[in-house]
């Protein structure tokens, strides 16, 4: 039996505490979150026997074998690094971090400890994403040539879940001094990982515009909240087998709720993964359609959820490919995403190799 351990009991946790709690061979142990109350519900709703609000505490006096964090992205780094000390496995929300240097720190920590690592990329539960990128690798669509990507909600436009103005839950989002790297941190690093993943490529060089529009209230505060970091970004990446890539996400894309989807153009063929159109699927164009442009939608059966290759990481001692390194990767697009729009200019990306345990 594996014990896992819940830290921060906020809205996310809530899918983590029903995926482990669903699984055989493994029971939720011990919550924490620094509100009393809400970690006391949580562990009530969840059944999970032990509750701290000191996560310091949780970790010296329970028998874990993983750690979920699942706390706000800025205690990402100094929680995830207080587990990894104690030789503990773990899973951690994305992004990875809130700086590149952190990132780094956590990756080479996690490594040199040996601990399973892994990032809640969730869009990598997709069935569709797994099998496609199989596809990829396996060489199908021939040289890599052309990549297009985006990620488009519309919660700034519409209330389609709920008005930001009077939800701090939305609100937070739209302001840097309340940790958010804005449409960028929050889904760019998704839409980031998803069409590398797919890709089978890095990114080298990012070309990068963030915008932050008017959203109609005066002087751009709102109560606590200045209203300043970006909705929206456009990148122009060059990847790492030469193909060239658009990436690009907003908060305003009307219609759009909550809207993932990646193409990848290869000189044999083509592959789209639509997470709107179907998440245990994807459309392919190859061999004898090419010439119709005739594209094949293609089923496939439900594929391991991030959750269950932890468990299996830990169970075997082979850590998943959806590793902090992944990780630091992905907050290096991040970085180098503010820097190029900052210089007005295409940036490299530069991220040092890991410190090998
Ligand atoms: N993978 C995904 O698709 C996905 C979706 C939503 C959120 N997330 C990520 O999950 C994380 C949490 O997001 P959320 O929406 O659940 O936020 P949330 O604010 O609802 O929950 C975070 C919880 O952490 C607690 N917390 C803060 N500091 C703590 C500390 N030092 N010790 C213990 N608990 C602490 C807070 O009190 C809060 O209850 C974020 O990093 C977010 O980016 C990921």
């Amino acid at each position: 039996m594996l014990n896992i351990g819940i830290i921060g009991t906020g809205g996310m946790a809530n899918a983590h505490a029903a995926a482990f709690g669903a699984m055989r061979g493994v029971r939720l142990t011990a919550c924490c979150d620094v509100v009393a109350e809400r970690a006391a519900a949580f562990a009530e709703k969840h059944n999970i026997p032990r509750v701290y609000t000191d996560y310091d505490v949780m970790l010296d006096s329970e028998k874990l074998h993983g750690v979920t964090n699942v706390t706000p992205d800025a205690m990402h780094a100094k929680i995830s690094l207080a587990v990894i000390a104690r030789g503990l496995n773990i899973l951690c929300e994305k992004p990875l971090a809130t700086s590149l240097a952190d990132a780094i720190a956590m990756r080479d920590a996690a490594q040199a400890a040996g601990v399973i690592n892994m990032v809640n990329f969730s869009y990598r539960n997709s069935a569709g994403l797994q099998k496609a990128a199989e596809i990829v690798r396996k060489g199908t669509l021939g040289r890599i040539i052309h990549v297009e990507s985006s990620y488009l909600q519309s919660w700034l436009n519409k209330a389609c879940w709920g008005d930001w103005q009077t939800n701090p839950g939305l609100a937070w989002r739209l302001s840097t001094r309340h940790g958010s790297a804005g449409d960028l941190g929050d889904i760019g690093c998704h839409i980031y990982d998803m069409t590398c993943f797919l890709a089978g490529q890095d990114i080298s060089e990012i070309n990068c515009q963030l915008r932050t529009f008017d959203k109609g209230v005066p002087g751009n505060v709102l109560g606590e909240y200045v209203l300043d970091a970006n909705d929206s970004f456009a990148s122009i990446v060059s990847l790492s087998g030469g193909a060239l890539g658009v990436v690009h996400s907003s908060r305003w894309a009307t219609g759009q709720g909550n809207s993932l989807r990646v193409r990848v153009f290869g000189d044999q063929g083509g592959i789209e993964v639509d997470l709107d159109r179907d998440w245990n699927g994807y459309r392919i164009c190859t061999g004898k359609d090419l010439k119709a442009n005739a594209w094949k939608t293609v089923t496939c059966k439900p594929t391991p959820t991030n959750f269950e290759r932890f468990i299996k990481s830990i169970k075997t001692g082979v850590n998943d490919v959806n590793d902090f390194a992944n990780g630091a990767k992905i907050q290096a697009y991040l970085h180098y995403s503010f820097a190029s729009d900052a210089a007005h200019a295409p940036v490299a990306v530069e991220l040092p190799d890991a410190v090998s345990a």
